[in-house]
């Protein structure tokens, strides 16, 4: 088991790639914590979870909401003993031109990835630093990390923003043995996917099946989507690297929609 006894908070644990991130990491041996808006959802990944004979627990938590943040984490670390992982991977998707965007969504989207993965990763080295075992945070960036689409401004704009916060942790959590890194999924047919596709459809005036294939599939090597557990896998990588060799990267799983 790649992570025995180590102890992991996700965000936006009750759906999509991080339920699927909780689920590995548990099986892989570590004790979850499932953190997310929606708390029946995320009872339900504890009880999966705890059906696997494994550890979990649910944590309410809006990333947004310092007070709630530091309350989460603390409650994590009383009960499991301490914080190793932290995948900051809660996150909204608004489809709209910029010309059309309310500056409500836009701070909306904003926060929700850059100052959640900013409570968060501070919340965590808290106690990763003097705890003095080092530590792995992952951002869940995206594609959208690299390079822009239409109709997406500020989930570019927070996505390539993780890109920086991850490289000053990096640098920062050096000297302490915490390592930060990146993950940039191409499409995963998540909830957040399901539901823009027919909102760029009407957007662009095209139909469902043409969004797949014209633009979320078309610069893929095998016009295939990529899945939750290729995802997860890439998590459980950076997750249960044992040394600063990796630290301050960011990995593109996309089927080669964007290579660099
Ligand atoms: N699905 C994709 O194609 C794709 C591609 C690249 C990156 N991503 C990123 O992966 C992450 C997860 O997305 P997903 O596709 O699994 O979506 P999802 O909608 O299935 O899951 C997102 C989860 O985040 C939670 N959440 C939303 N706002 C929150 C908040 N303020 N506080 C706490 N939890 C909150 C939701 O309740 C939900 O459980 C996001 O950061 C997304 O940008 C997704």
């Amino acid at each position: 088991m790649r992570l025995k006894n180590k102890v992991a908070i996700i965000t936006g644990a009750a759906s999509g790639i991080g339920k699927e991130i909780a689920l590995v990491f548990a099986k892989e041996g570590a004790k979850v914590a499932i953190a997310d808006l929606d708390l029946n959802q995320a009872n339900l990944v504890v009880q999966e979870i705890q059906s696997m004979g494994r550890q979990a627990m649910p944590v309410v938590m809006n990333v947004i909401d310092e007070q709630q943040v530091q309350e989460g984490v603390d409650a994590v670390a009383k009960k499991f003993g301490g914080i190793d992982v932290l995948v900051s991977n809660a996150g909204i998707q608004i489809i709209s031109p910029l010309e059309g965007l309310s500056y409500a969504d836009w701070k909306k989207l904003l926060a929700i990835h850059l100052d959640g993965a900013f409570l968060t990763t501070r919340a965590c080295l808290q106690y990763m630093y003097p705890a003095g075992k080092g530590g792995s945070i992952i951002y869940m960036g995206s594609v959208h990390s690299k390079e822009a689409s239409v109709l997406k401004g500020p989930y570019v704009t927070a996505k390539h923003g993780l890109i920086g916060l991850c490289e000053v942790v990096a640098k920062e959590g050096a000297a302490h043995g915490v390592r930060a890194n990146v993950i940039c999924p191409g499409f995963v047919r998540t909830p957040l996917v399901e539901k823009q596709i027919p909102e760029q459809a009407k957007a662009l005036n095209i139909s469902n099946e043409e969004v797949i294939k014209k633009i979320m599939l078309k610069d893929t090597v095998d016009g295939e989507f990529t899945t939750t557990d290729d995802i997860a896998q890439v998590a459980l990588f950076f997750a249960s690297f044992a040394s600063n060799a990796l630290t301050g990267q960011s990995l593109i799983a996309s089927h080669g929609w964007f290579m660099e």
